[in-house]
């Protein structure tokens, strides 16, 4: 029976000392210029007892800003705050790899540099869904994501260096590694999915191989950047956040995916269980997906590397009950991790767990409901 609180071997040089994970979540706490800072330095700081970390997503190139405030990976400002949040995670013996993502068409005019139209794998706009944004006014708020431009062949081409120049900056900042952010309805899902993808060059949507090049092309450039145990890539088979059309194909995509992604020796494929089908990060309820067990075993038996699992778990026992299935090695803690910097103790002692107030999940507050939980004493507990 795997054990949630022993250690584990994740990749190459990697080990991990438990098997919970920190999944990336969106805070908004950068600095102007989507810097990370001293604030987001001691918040991850607080986290390090968790496995692995995963720091909330960062944006590969200026063209990639869908929600204000989430913080870059392309300049020499952002790699410099980056190595604030290593070195606070290092120092406390934690493991931290930075999660990078191009969101395409999720994404405004008003974030988008010179005022552009969003990137997208075609023309096709998520007509449904929200991104945060400035208005005709300059001021902040939830509205429907824009018209995209479709990406030119040599384009996608180009954006393979972007990616390979932010891997270098993730591991110049001191990451352990990265997490490629393919999951949700961002830009390599918008590739994966078959129906939305109906390009006809080498990156279409007609064939299984065309389009995960995308994809496999940048975990390519992760490789050889990192080495293959530090890379890992975040999936969301079956979901339909943003706006993504239902797949016939997805079956098919994930397999094939598993196998090349084994090819290379990648260390895990974190797959996302929970999404939200309407609305918007502050206002819409998460949901848990069906987990189908018969697609995952045959995941399993085409990857050799590690999975985790993320949706929704609070508990001891619900991810005991996901480890019992064999088919994970790796259960992530989202929601959870926001009110409890010592989670993995709290959880390990059976102690309670604090919850966090939504309102606060994405403020500009500062500390507050940020860095100010405490971790839990047992004896004033007991007082
Ligand atoms: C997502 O993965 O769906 C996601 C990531 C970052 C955000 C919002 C949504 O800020």
């Amino acid at each position: 029976m795997l054990d949630l609180f022993e250690s584990q071997w994740l990749g190459g040089s990697v080990h991990l000392k438990n098997r919970i994970v920190m999944p990336p979540m969106t805070r908004t706490r950068t600095s102007d210029g989507d810097i990370p800072n001293a604030l987001m330095a001691t918040y991850y700081g607080q986290r390090a007892t968790a496995g692995l970390i995963v720091a909330e997503v960062a944006d590969v190139a200026p063209s990639s800003n869908g929600y204000a405030r989430t913080p870059g990976i392309y300049n020499e400002a952002q790699v410099a705050g980056w190595r604030l949040v290593t070195d606070a995670v290092h120092r406390r013996g934690g493991t931290i790899f930075s999660q990078i993502w191009h969101v395409g068409r999720m994404a405004h005019p008003s974030l988008m540099p010179d005022g552009e139209a969003p990137w997208g794998v075609t023309e096709a706009q998520a007509v449904n869904s929200d991104v945060f944004a400035h208005d005709a006014e300059g001021k902040l708020g939830y509205m429907r994501a824009g018209k995209p431009r479709q990406l030119e062949t040599q384009e996608v081409s180009a954006l393979i260096g972007t990616f390979a120049q932010a891997f270098a900056n993730a591991r110049q900042a001191g990451f352990d590694g990265v997490e490629l952010h393919a999951a949700n309805g961002y830009l390599f899902e918008q590739f994966l999915n078959s129906v939305l993808n109906t390009r006809t060059d080498r990156y279409g949507g007609g064939t299984v191989e065309n389009r995960t090049r995308f994809l496999l092309e940048a975990i390519d450039a992760a490789v050889r950047e990192l080495g293959p145990g530090r890379v890992g890539v975040r999936l969301s088979p079956f979901g339909y956040f943003n706006s993504m059309p239902e797949d016939p194909q997805a079956e098919e995509t994930l397999l094939f995916l598993a196998q090349e992604l084994g090819r290379r020796g990648v260390a895990y494929m974190h797959i996302v269980y929970e999404l939200m089908p309407v609305g918007n990060m502050e206002s819409a309820e998460f949901k848990k997906m069906h987990v189908d067990h018969a697609v995952l075993a045959r995941v399993r038996s085409a990857f050799p590397g590690k999975i985790i699992w993320c949706g929704g778990f609070v508990s001891r026992e619900q991810a005991q009950e996901a480890l019992d299935t064999g088919l994970v090695d790796l259960i992530a803690f989202g929601r959870p991790y926001i009110a409890n910097p010592d989670l993995a103790e709290r959880l390990r002692q059976g102690w309670p767990l604090a919850v966090a107030d939504r309102s606060s999940y994405y403020t500009r507050r500062g500390e507050l409901g940020f860095t100010d939980f405490p971790a839990y004493e047992a004896d004033s507990a007991a007082a």
